[in-house]
């Protein structure tokens, strides 16, 4: 299975992936390249760093989606790099037909709340002001609708009383880096069994 990484900010589930990759702890998921939208971004940092390639396609003039031809350009810059496998880490742009149509159910998301509860933006601070006692990530198919494709894995974590918002988010986060690398290893083996 050979993944392109797709991501708009920070990039610490792309590190963990990247990491992964290069201690060999990937499963039989090759990383292909990282693909990053917004100029400047740290995402853009990593690949070079972990010894793959880095890539910033221009993507139009919104902030939340791609105008189809761009879109297209996007579906063939990763297909170029030998990339059958599309793991969105931290991706805050919709993607719909032409990227969809190129990955045929192989394009997974990353979520930072136990879905199908609170989809969309600011997931974890909708989580906190809600006053959940349990929430976490979810790992799922992306479909034409927003945060709503079949959910393959989950991680739960608890609001302790002590909690802050930050704190409540680390904590979110510690629990994303291991389950979404643990999901693309998990989905190797059924891409190629042995
Ligand atoms: C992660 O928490 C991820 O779940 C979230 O963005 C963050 C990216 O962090 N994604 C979404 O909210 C998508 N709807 P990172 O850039 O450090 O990996």
């Amino acid at each position: 299975m050979n993944i392109a990484i797709l991501g708009s900010g920070h990039g610490s589930n792309a590190e963990a992936i990247l990491a992964a990759h290069a201690a060999g702890q990937l499963g039989r998921a090759r990383v292909t390249g990282v693909f990053c939208d917004i100029p400047g971004a740290r995402i853009s940092e990593l690949g070079p760093r972990y010894g793959v390639p880095s890539f910033q396609p221009d993507a139009g003039p919104f902030k939340t989606k791609f105008p189809p031809s761009v879109e297209a350009d996007w579906a063939k810059a990763i297909q170029e790099t030998g990339a059958d496998f599309l793991v969105l880490a931290g991706f805050m742009r919709v993607i719909k037909q032409p990227l969809l149509d190129a990955f045929p159910g192989r394009v997974i998301n990353l979520h930072p709340s136990l879905l199908p509860a609170f989809p969309g933006l600011d997931a974890i601070g909708q989580a906190w002001r809600h006053g959940v006692k349990v929430s976490g990530c979810t790992v799922h198919y992306v479909n034409a609708t927003v945060d709503g494709g079949a959910i393959i894995d989950q991680a739960a974590v608890r609001r302790e009383d002590g909690d802050t918002l930050e704190s409540f988010a680390q904590k979110i986060h510690a629990a994303e880096h291991i389950l979404l690398p643990s999901v693309i290893v998990r989905l190797s083996a059924v891409a190629f069994p042995s």
